[in-house]
């Protein structure tokens, strides 16, 4: 069978369009992984995504898989059996972000807040002091809630504490400020497939010196690649295809074999960050926060409730209430089929009650915005649902407007 997908607007809460750039990236011929020219090509992504995380880290690379890849191989090899962790948890990747921590072997110290609110980092502070862990791991902005953790006071604490500070930026990377040297920020990683506008499949990932020294004292470099200046050292890291000691290796002038670099979504990564790089970091950041905001206003346009605290949320993912009455799904499905557009629901005690609708990467600009609203307004009052006419897209245009 001929795979041949229908095209789709996707404004849900990630994967979103692939930037056409991006996908053209993708198609370039392959070379091999020790190719001076590849081995060139993975320089030239390290040094782009050191702008992108705006950081001097060394230690900067792609972890192969989707984002949780790299999530977990910055917690599996971060984390011994025994060490105490400190979780922030507003959403579904804080508890995330605890169960990988549990079956590394971490003792889990939690501060919840509820779904739809961030956690006061005087709280964050607090557990830090009284804890006293090795790791702090925080979902910067959490996508099932749509809310966005504030970060600098985290990292002041953590380093004041001799803590290292792990962040999920996945949803956050490229549309919303994230400043991993200024922040104090450890490790931060990522995935493609939101404001950096490429498909998932690629995890680009940043360590601070002292997290990379962590790291290298469990090198244990695998029986057939090991010479006498490898001798084994510190707690073996438990997994061994997210093992960042041996990544690291492989990435940097050794060059030592760990696997193969998965090519086309280096060139997809390569590309997603030079797009960004090109607009601008902060004109980036500012293109989401516009595009959040006119779809913000125009869900209010049509009389329909935001969910959660809007002061911390993320510019490029807004959550809008379900009305009574109204099946969540039977929406989703009208706007998929009728207008092609996709829009999210959550999970757990959101599944149903909330649609997340996204505006990242290249769908972070006004036509598909304005489209969005014109179409959910329309599956709306043919679901007898009382909205304004026209009370989205007017909205969202005076927010443009301005
Ligand atoms: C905040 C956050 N973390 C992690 C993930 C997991 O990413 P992936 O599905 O690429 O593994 C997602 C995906 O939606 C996310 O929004």
């Amino acid at each position: 069978m001929t795979l041949n997908p229908p095209h789709r607007l996707l404004m849900g809460p990630g994967p979103i369009n692939a930037d056409p750039r991006v996908l053209r990236a993708m198609s370039a011929p392959l070379v091999g992984q020790f190719d001076p020219v590849m081995t060139g090509y993975m320089n030239a992504t390290q040094e782009l995504y050191r702008g992108v995380f705006r950081t001097g880290n060394e230690a900067t690379l792609l972890v192969d898989g989707t984002a949780r890849a790299a999530i977990e191989a910055a917690v599996v090899s971060l984390v011994e059996p025994g060490d105490r962790v400190v979780v922030p948890v507003f959403g579904r990747f804080g508890h995330l972000l605890v169960e990988i921590a549990r079956r590394a072997g971490a003792t889990v110290e939690t501060v919840e807040a509820p779904w739809g609110e961030v956690v006061d980092p005087q709280r964050v502070a607090d557990a830090v002091r009284r804890h006293r862990p090795r790791l702090v791991a925080v979902v910067h902005g959490d996508t099932s809630t749509t809310m966005r953790q504030p970060l600098a006071e985290i990292g002041a604490v953590c380093a004041e504490h001799d803590a290292l500070l792990y962040v999920d930026a996945t949803a956050s990377l490229g549309g919303n400020e994230l400043h991993t040297d200024a922040w104090g920020l450890d490790v931060v990683t990522a995935g493609l497939q939101k404001c950096l506008g490429g498909p998932s499949g690629s995890a680009p990932t940043t360590l601070s010196d002292r997290a990379r020294d962590a790291v290298r004292a469990r090198r244990h470099v695998e029986e057939g690649l090991r010479t006498d200046e490898d001798e084994p050292r510190g707690a073996v890291i438990r997994s061994n295809y997210l093992d960042l000691a041996q990544i690291l290796d492989y990435w940097g002038p050794r060059r030592l074999n760990h696997h193969t670099e998965a090519t086309s979504m280096l060139y997809a990564a390569h590309e997603c960050a030079r797009v960004l790089l090109e607009e601008g970091l902060d004109d980036a950041v500012e293109r989401h926060r516009v595009a959040g905001a006119a779809m913000l206003a125009g869900v209010r346009g049509l009389g329909l409730e935001v969910f959660g605290d809007t002061a911390h949320r993320m510019h490029n993912v807004v959550a809008v209430e379900v009305p009574d009455g109204v099946v969540a799904d039977a929406v989703r499905a009208a706007m998929l089929d009728d207008f092609a557009i996709e829009i999210g629901t959550s999970f757990g005690p959101l599944h149903g009650r909330v649609w997340r609708i996204g505006t990242m990467g290249v769908n972070a600009r006004k036509d598909a915005v304005l489209t969005t609203l014109a179409a959910l307004e329309h599956v709306l009052r043919g679901l007898g649902v009382a909205v304004a006419a026209g009370g989205g897209v007017d909205a969202a245009q005076a927010v443009y407007a301005a």
